[in-house]
């Protein structure tokens, strides 16, 4: 079966991803002045549309990108799903603060561009979720508003260059004091004398919308959960780690810097928030599709 291939929507205008051009006076690619996001669509269906869109709309006005119909956005990108025929699929969005003559302020107002692409997801993770994974730790150099989703990557894409130079799937990223925080495009949770930690929310981590999911999910299957960090000299005693993330779901980590995790395989935690994950997902898609808003 032959997968369709990606589409791309610029302002309204639906294309061929590779056909897709964005101006180069575009404050995005200048000054990497836009937020994003990244949604899972399962069986045609985007998967958590709710939390995303309202993500969305939160880094877009953490940063005063105003004038972005938000809804009308959400209705573009259902429609590309259901035009291109996707199935399993990813759907990235971005919204820049436009084009405007090269200065840092944005002091007269550009027209915000609003950009998306859906693409078929054929799954990177499989093999990596039933046998776990590797991952290292790495200093965060990041900047101090992480809980926004923009695309000034550069801490985390050249962290997680580092992993993958290791053969790692992961960079776990601490802070000076020692403080994990999370990975460069995932979220992280460590079981720590029996209890399930993660960083508690703060402008030091995105607000993943998997690690809420999993919160919640644990609190159902009755997992002891604290939000509390972790601490990189704590990774000695975790009996086990795994990552959540939207495409990489609950994704267990055996191996860190070079070292085994307990046993060095997925344990009992990670193999029950897994099983409750794919539940979830079963249940949202026997769920009947909401009507169509209208226009
Ligand atoms: N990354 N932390 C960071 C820094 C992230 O970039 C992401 C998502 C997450 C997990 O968030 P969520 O569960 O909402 O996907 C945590 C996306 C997928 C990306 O950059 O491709």
């Amino acid at each position: 079966m032959t997968l369709p291939a990606a589409l791309a929507n610029l302002n309204g205008q639906t294309m061929p991803l590779d056909e897709a051009r964005v101006p180069v006076l575009d404050r995005g690619f200048l000054l990497g002045d836009a937020v994003y996001e990244v949604l899972r669509i399962y069986q045609g269906r985007p998967w958590l549309a709710d939390d995303h869109y309202r993500r969305l709309e939160r880094s877009l006005e953490a940063v005063r990108i105003r004038g972005v119909d938000v809804p009308r956005l959400r209705r573009r990108v259902d429609e590309t799903i259901a035009a291109g025929g996707f199935q399993e699929a990813t759907a990235y969005i971005q919204v820049t603060r436009g084009v405007a003559p090269r200065q840092h302020a944005f002091l007269q107002g550009a027209t915000p561009l609003e950009f998306f692409y859906v693409q078929s997801f054929v799954d990177p993770y499989v093999a990596a979720r039933a046998s776990g994974a590797a991952a290292l730790t790495h200093p965060d150099l990041r900047w101090d508003r992480c809980d926004i989703k923009s695309t000034n990557l550069l801490g985390n894409v050249l962290a997680a260059q580092a992993a993958a130079e290791a053969g790692c799937v992961e960079a776990l990223l601490y802070l000076p004091d020692g403080t994990l925080t999370e990975g460069t495009h995932t979220s992280f949770f460590g079981v720590l004398h029996g209890v399930l930690l993660t960083a508690p929310n703060s402008s030091a981590i995105l607000p993943g919308i998997t690690r809420a999911l999993t919160l919640r999910l644990s609190e159902r299957a009755g997992v002891p959960m604290r939000e509390q960090t972790l601490r990189r000299d704590d990774l000695g005693q975790v009996t086990e780690l795994f990552l959540t993330g939207t495409t990489s779901e609950v994704l267990p980590i055996v191996r860190v810097d070079g070292r085994p995790v307990a046993d060095g395989r997925p344990g009992p935690v990670t193999r029950r928030l897994q099983e409750v994950y794919a539940v979830a997902v079963r249940e949202f898609l026997t769920r009947p599709a909401p009507s169509e808003p209208k226009a």
